[in-house]
């Protein structure tokens, strides 16, 4: 659909390039395009592991526009599927999380194992050469690394640990895979999801949007590590302890997380598992964003913060964890005005590619160039 020469003007270094056409944001066509390119045709972030512990616990969720879902199987394994009944194709599981013993359609009854085996489908047996052993769910590749599951939804993606390069590597300190969560929420936003998870990954509007709250928090962040595979990374040190900061009370902040040593006590590792999936691996805490595209103008996403066991088993976690969502709900409430009126603003036709600032965007022109390359193949 697209040729590199478009990009062009893009696929200059930072402190040359400009920004994605504003049509990006807008187009109903180039969204397409982004959910078979992007997200069914890679591994995409499905949530934390963690939340589904016993054989039976599932999560039915849209990935790049189709019906998934994650259960775990009797063998404690993780399982996708197709959430589409292989009778006639009905949506099998109402999205969101819950809890059974076999996947019942609310159809004509088919049921299916947690194995995805059809078990049974009453009153078949006049059906000439029905096996029920060819109408079993549709499989999706799953797998699960630093405590976040990813699928494929196209099946055609590269191995996981091939995509995600040196990701896991990367973040061994912060021991993602044995944190737990402490709260989870999710919302609607009136924007592109490219520009939702854009400005968690840019230093450039703290001074003027959150200039009540948290600006002054953070140091000039290092610059992106060179990293393979498909997500950016960059490290920065806070001016205060705690990812906490200044809405802090006074109390002391939970304590830090136990595999941290050095600089990594002094600062947040704000990375971007493309497309999806952003997340700041804090002193104290996760703080997880995913985001599901709903269109080219509406994006619901999934807040998550997760600490390590130790705090969470603390008695003073719940007071705890009560200043930590206040300060991301303060940061939320900003944010979400200035993306919903860049979203007005990108929709004009007298909208043009602009600028990055090289020392606090980087992180934004490197995913924009991912997303143009995932276009033209
Ligand atoms: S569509 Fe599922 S049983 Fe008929
Ligand atoms: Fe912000």
């Amino acid at each position: 659909m697209f040729r590199k020469s478009e990009f062009e003007r893009l696929f200059r270094s930072v402190e040359e390039a400009e920004s994605l056409p504003p049509v990006f944001y807008t187009a109903p066509e180039i969204f397409n395009e982004e959910m078979r390119l992007a997200f069914r045709g890679g591994w995409v972030s499905a949530g934390r592991a963690e939340a589904l512990v016993e054989p039976g616990d599932y999560l039915s969720l849209e990935a790049g526009g189709t019906p998934v879902v994650l259960i775990r199987d009797q063998a404690g394994r993780l399982r996708a599927y197709g959430n589409s009944c292989r009778h006639r194709g009905m949506r099998l599981l109402e999205p969101g999380p819950g809890h059974c013993e076999r996947i019942v359609c609310p159809f004509h009854a088919w049921t299916y194992g947690l194995d995805g085996q059809l078990q049974s489908a009453p009153r078949m047996g006049d059906a000439v050469d029905f096996c029920k052993a060819d109408y079993g769910l549709v499989s999706v590749p799953v797998a699960c690394r630093a405590g976040f599951v990813f699928i494929n939804v196209d099946g055609n993606a590269p191995p996981i640990d091939e995509w995600l390069g040196d990701f896991e590597a990367l973040h061994r300190p912060w021991q993602l895979e044995t944190l737990v969560t402490g709260s989870t929420r999710e919302f609607d936003v009136r924007c592109n999801w490219k520009a939702f998870l854009e400005v968690f990954n840019e230093y450039y509007h703290l001074q003027k949007v959150h200039s009540g709250t948290f600006s002054t928090y953070y140091a000039p962040p290092d610059a992106p590590e060179a990293v393979r595979g498909n997500f950016t990374t960059q490290f920065g040190e806070h001016r205060s302890v705690s990812s906490t900061g200044k809405l802090d009370d006074g109390t002391p902040p939970l304590p830090p997380m136990p595999g941290l040593s050095g600089r990594e006590l002094t600062g947040t590792r704000y990375s971007w598992v493309y497309p999806n999936l952003t997340f700041a691996a804090s002193i104290d805490a996760l703080w997880a964003l995913e985001a599901v595209p709903l269109s080219p103008s509406s994006t619901r996403a999934t807040l998550t913060l997760c600490f390590p066991t130790e705090s969470a088993g603390r008695e003073d976690f719940p007071e705890q964890l009560d200043k930590y969502l206040y300060r991301m709900e303060a940061g939320l409430a900003e944010d979400i005005p200035i993306l919903e009126g860049q979203q007005r603003g990108l929709s004009s036709c007298l909208a043009r590619p602009g600028r990055f600032s090289p020392r606090l965007e980087p992180s934004v022109h490197a995913f924009q160039c991912w997303i143009a390359s995932r276009l033209t193949g």
